[in-house]
């Protein structure tokens, strides 16, 4: 049979990079590919108290059709959550959604039409990109700073694409770099909102995890108009197993959303949502984070020190705040591809070669993606030793 597929996916391929990442499967390869949670950081005993109880005294609950909107306990508490930190306003209403990689998809799915322009920083997160991509939005990719997005670049590609309907931006511990957006600049891109009449997608999932530094205002927290679709997930703080994540965004969108969800899923699983909602409720979510935090800035830590010892002084690397992972560069002219490539092949450790975050795999870029959450401590020593030796032999 010849398959022939629709053109909304024509764009969507495996990527090449996957031939890098198909080595992190192997036993004897140290992996800084990944992006999951450290093992140490779930709540096992939690979770399984929770979800028994749930069974035992709520059954039907847990195994019955909820509203597409989400469990209304788990919404209430967020709201709360929420609007403690100026993310939700009488004017906001909020959705559960599966992960918020969903969350990304229905924003897109509601407000772009083919060929609009939705920018985003480069590099940023490949979930949300793809999903963009598959609405056939014309992606557009603005350099990302240390301290943020690029803005006269931002006005630059603003300018010459006055379709554009959406910005996306990951302004805490960004995936992949690690950089956290300044307030200058997040105060910034709002009156770009506004004077260039889009809508900002503020994708949020690592914010709870500042182990340095002080906490920014988030975009939405500045947000007077419903300019801005706030995104957040419980993936880095509890599970991304149980794919929950949640939108908090003017009741217009929502209610778009939420017809959008009901075609895809009809709810999130309800019985994760369920789960949540019990977290929250019955555990002291702020020495269950304040745990998270400890374990991330240790082993930040531990990998930072080890690259300061072993890399050679020409690799350059972010310093990150929080979240999971540190954005590399090699020297100009350095081939960042077969680096990656002879990382994985001949010393068996792997990381994540920048194209895989870029608008596209062409577009240039000497820097790679390293991540300290999930490879255990030793593991990390290990991985920076074997690293560092390769780019001295390549470099100095
Ligand atoms: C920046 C960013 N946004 C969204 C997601 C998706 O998270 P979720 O598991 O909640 O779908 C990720 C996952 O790694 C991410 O890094």
């Amino acid at each position: 049979m010849n398959y022939v597929f629709s053109d909304r996916i024509a764009g969507l391929q495996a990527s090449a990079i996957r031939e890098i990442l198909k080595f992190t499967a192997f036993p004897d390869v140290i992996s800084f590919a990944a992006g999951n949670p450290a093992q140490e950081a779930f709540p096992i005993d939690d979770v399984s108290r929770i979800s028994n109880e749930l069974l035992s005294k709520n059954p039907i609950l847990a195994l019955q059709y909820n509203i597409t909107e989400g469990y209304t306990p788990l919404r209430d508490l967020l709201k709360v959550m929420m609007a403690e930190k100026n993310c939700f306003s009488d004017n906001d209403e909020l959705i559960i959604t599966a992960g918020a990689q969903q969350g990304m998809e229905l924003a897109c799915k509601v407000l772009c039409n083919e060929g609009d322009t939705l920018i985003c920083e480069a590099p940023s997160f490949i979930g949300s990109l793809n999903a963009f991509k598959s609405y056939n939005v014309n992606l557009v990719g603005v350099e990302l700073e240390d301290d943020g997005i690029n803005l006269e670049k931002l006005e630059v590609a603003l300018k010459a694409n006055t379709n554009t309907k959406v910005l996306y931006l990951i302004p805490n511990f960004q995936n992949p770099t690690g950089n956290t957006m300044s307030l200058e600049k997040r105060k910034a891109v709002y009156n770009l909102s506004k004077k260039y009449n889009f809508i900002i997608i503020e994708d949020n999932p690592y914010g709870e995890l500042r182990f340095a530094g002080e906490d920014v205002p988030s975009i939405k927290s500045l947000d007077a108009d419903g300019r801005v679709i706030y995104v957040g997930s419980f993936s880095k703080i509890l599970a991304p197993g149980l794919r929950v994540g949640y939108v908090s965004a003017p009741k217009e969108i929502i209610q778009k959303m939420v017809v959008c969800k009901q075609v895809s899923d009809v709810h999130t699983n309800i019985w994760a949502q369920a789960i949540c909602e019990g977290f929250l409720q019955t555990c002291d979510l702020d020495a269950h984070l304040h745990r998270l935090r400890a374990v991330y800035e240790r082993k930040c830590k531990i990998m930072l020190g080890e690259m300061d010892k072993y890399f050679s002084k020409k690799i350059k690397y972010t310093k990150p705040q929080g979240g999971l992972f540190i954005w590399a560069t090699l020297p100009e002219g350095s081939n960042m591809l077969e680096f990656c490539k002879r990382a994985v092949e001949e010393y068996k450790v792997a990381v994540v070669p920048g194209t895989a975050f870029m608008v596209s795999e062409n577009d240039k870029t000497n820097s790679f993606r390293l991540n300290f959450s999930t490879p255990t401590d030793e593991k990390i020593v290990k991985g920076c030793e074997i690293l560092g030796r390769m780019t001295r032999e390549m470099l100095d």
